[in-house]
């Protein structure tokens, strides 16, 4: 075994839990922000520093979901988005898109400075690269759209990586940060005189008014203004289920015998490869990731994909020790720019932002700064750019409303009425199955030590079976990402409640 046994993310290991109160009993706040990741917690703290009364709601412990599992690169470089929305839109759009990612760049090394919030925050940076000579044009086209969008981006051949690339998009002045250290310390800023943090608090359901109306498991929550900032939009409004892809991808923090290399770096192509340094007690801690299927739709067991990362990590570094494996969840926009705005066109006091592809941290970050002007009316210029009602997109939906709803209707029927006999007995330690016990069809699987789970396979969401993650020990479903630890408990939306229990005796 040289992968860890378990999966943790080294932001979350490598600092203490927090232990905000549940919400109990109802409360009014000029704003409710739902979901403690960079998106709220930013949010959050924005509005707060404007005075504004903030109950900032976290389903779990805040920053543990999606934003507890990046890479954390703060970057304006993503891969080759500039090609894309060029292509997609025009040089506008791209020059938006570059200066909102750049403007949440300064925004955090701003906060982090005035703040005094001590989260390893480095200079460095980052580079498109690829390692076939064929790729080549697709590097300088990038160089190209980057450098028309405002960027400080050239062409280079040389890196500090330790193997040969083709070329490389290199982008001045990015930064790597430990995004924990630094959204525990906006947190605490959110916590106190009128505002609120509260965890282990569920929102289920938002209802539009004046003012809004809250609720959640614990009480009702009222607010002139309500933001979900839940990764998935949880409220089946906006027809988000359409137009998000989620994709899981994953990584590894391992030590190497050489000096790491300095800078963010991210290959081309789907089956990408990630590198980035992290400094720890006068060392460095390597990330490397890499592998992106959609969620709950892998093609192997998911333990695979840390392995390719592995291999990766073996063939580039002389690896002295792998000490941390997690993955994470990301969803992908119809176009490729994220949803951030108003949650629908008719919704003025409901908002939301989702769809960050990867690139969370700095999109995140700009995402709560154009949340935050939206509700104090102020102008914001990248807030056309984001819109999730922007030109284009409806039409699209249409195209894939139809594919989505045949795909979920297979997902559902085909398998419920076609799933296997399980002979529970046969199910090793870690593995998990979907099938029929007893004339019932139960997602049955048995932990490390023995002991089984039964749950009913039908996500809480909208019905789809779901599938089981043996690298992460999950139940996750195929059709908008909702995750659910093997006991049923819920671990990621748009579902709100987790899988229901089922009595099962070996
Ligand atoms: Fe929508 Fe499962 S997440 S049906």
């Amino acid at each position: 075994m040289t992968l860890p046994e378990r999966s943790q993310s080294y932001w979350i290991a490598s600092t203490p839990e927090t232990s905000y109160e549940a919400l109990d009993g109802d409360l009014a706040v000029d704003i409710a922000v739902l979901g403690g990741g960079i998106v709220g917690v930013t949010a959050a703290y924005l509005l707060k520093q404007h005075g504004l009364r903030v109950a900032l709601v976290e389903a779990r412990r805040i920053v543990t979901g999606v934003t507890g599992h990046t890479t954390a690169k703060l970057t304006s470089l993503h891969g080759l988005k500039y090609s894309q929305i060029v292509s997609q839109f025009d040089r506008e759009r791209a020059r938006l898109y570059a200066d909102a990612n750049e403007g949440a760049i300064r925004f955090v090394a701003a906060v982090v400075q005035e703040q005094g919030i001590d989260c390893d925050l480095h200079r460095m940076p980052a580079f498109t690269y690829t390692r076939e000579a064929g790729e080549l044009d697709r590097i300088h086209a990038e160089v190209e759209a980057a450098r028309e969008a405002g960027l400080e981006a050239s062409f280079v051949t040389e890196t500090t990586l330790p193997y040969e690339v083709a070329g490389a998009v290199r982008v001045e002045n990015q930064a790597i940060f430990h995004p924990r250290k630094y959204l525990l310390g906006l947190a605490r800023l959110v916590d106190g005189d009128g505002s609120r943090v509260f965890e282990h608090t569920t929102a289920r359901d938002v209802r539009e008014g004046r003012p809004c109306v809250v609720t959640t498991d614990h009480g009702r929550i009222r607010a002139d203004h309500v933001i979900v900032a839940t990764h998935y939009p949880f409220l089946d409004r906006g027809l988000y289920f359409a137009r998000l892809e989620p994709m899981r991808s994953y990584a590894l923090g391992i030590r190497v015998a050489e000096p790491p290399p300095q800078g963010m770096f991210i290959s081309t192509g789907e089956d990408f490869q990630s590198v980035r340094p992290h400094p720890e007690n006068g060392g460095w801690l390597v990330i490397v990731g890499g592998v992106q299927h959609m969620t709950g739709r892998s093609s192997v067991p998911t333990m695979q994909h840390y392995r390719a990362v592995e291999a990766f990590a073996r063939e580039a570094f002389t690896v002295e020790s792998i000490d941390y494996r997690w993955s994470t969840q990301d969803n992908r926009t119809i176009d490729g720019i994220p949803y951030v705005g108003t949650y629908t066109p008719a919704s003025p006091h409901l908002f939301t932002a989702t769809g960050f592809d990867g690139w969370g941290m700095s999109n995140g970050t700009a995402a709560a700064m154009i949340l935050a002007d939206l509700i104090l009316k102020r102008h914001n210029r990248w807030a056309a750019a984001y819109d999730p009602a922007r030109v284009g997109q409806l039409t699209k939906v249409g195209q894939v409303l139809r594919y989505g709803a045949s795909n979920v209707d297979h997902l559902v029927r085909d398998r419920i009425s076609q799933a296997a006999p399980l002979e529970v007995s046969d199910l090793a330690p870690g593995e998990g199955r979907v099938g029929k016990v007893g004339g019932e069809t139960l997602a049955v699987s048995r932990a490390a030590d023995g002991a089984l789970h039964a749950v009913a396979p039908a996500c809480a969401h909208q019905g789809c079976l779901v599938t089981w993650n043996e690298a992460e020990q999950s139940w996750d479903c195929p059709c908008h990402g909702s995750r659910y630890a093997a006991d049923g408990t819920l671990l990621h939306g748009p579902a709100t409640k987790g899988l229901e229990r089922r009595p099962l005796v070996e």
